[in-house]
């Protein structure tokens, strides 16, 4: 669906899908639901379909968390600490994911890789959703969440387009 840019006039008026934590938050869903389908999958080529989804959706939000939303989340609130920690699990997921990327369904260590991407993601998600964490932080900041969000599925049209082409 194509997003138009909305010059928004007033803050009560913005709907709320377009709030960057929403976007962040509707892509964790997203995997989680994969994940969970991958799970209970049976036949390899499902598996392999499923593990392409969650591969290609965690290089996009990765890919938009770290060049749109944690850079405006230093910014706001100084929390150097919790953003280097996640640029640094960021690191060990897209390794994984670069190794998941060159197997087949049927390799020995498949449904081990993903298992253990899961694992990664749910901490992940964890250490953003978490009371206090990098989301809460953040709508407790001034960040201007809400035109980070447009900024966000922005550049993420983008990077699924790119991903579509190649
Ligand atoms: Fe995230």
């Amino acid at each position: 669906m194509p997003i138009k840019a909305k010059r928004s006039t007033g803050a009560k008026s913005k709907p709320q899908n377009l709030d960057a934590v929403a976007v962040l938050k509707a892509d964790h869903r997203q995997v989680e639901e994969w994940f969970s389908q991958f799970d209970k999958a049976k036949s390899p080529s499902k598996k392999f379909e499923l593990a392409n989804n969650i591969c290609e959706a965690l290089t996009v939000h990765t890919t938009i968390e770290e060049e749109v939303f944690y850079p405006a989340f230093i910014d706001a609130t100084g929390d150097k600490d919790t953003h280097h920690e996640a640029v640094v699990e960021h690191a060990g997921a897209k390794k994984l994911i670069a190794e998941i990327k060159g197997m087949s369904a049927d390799d020995d260590y498949f449904d081990a890789k993903v298992t253990v991407l899961s694992e990664m993601i749910k901490h992940h998600v964890k250490e953003e959703e978490q009371p206090g964490g990098m989301f809460a932080e953040a709508r407790k900041s001034d960040m201007d969440l809400f035109a980070l969000g447009e900024q966000l599925r922005a550049r993420k049209t983008e990077l699924e387009t790119h991903a579509r082409a190649a």
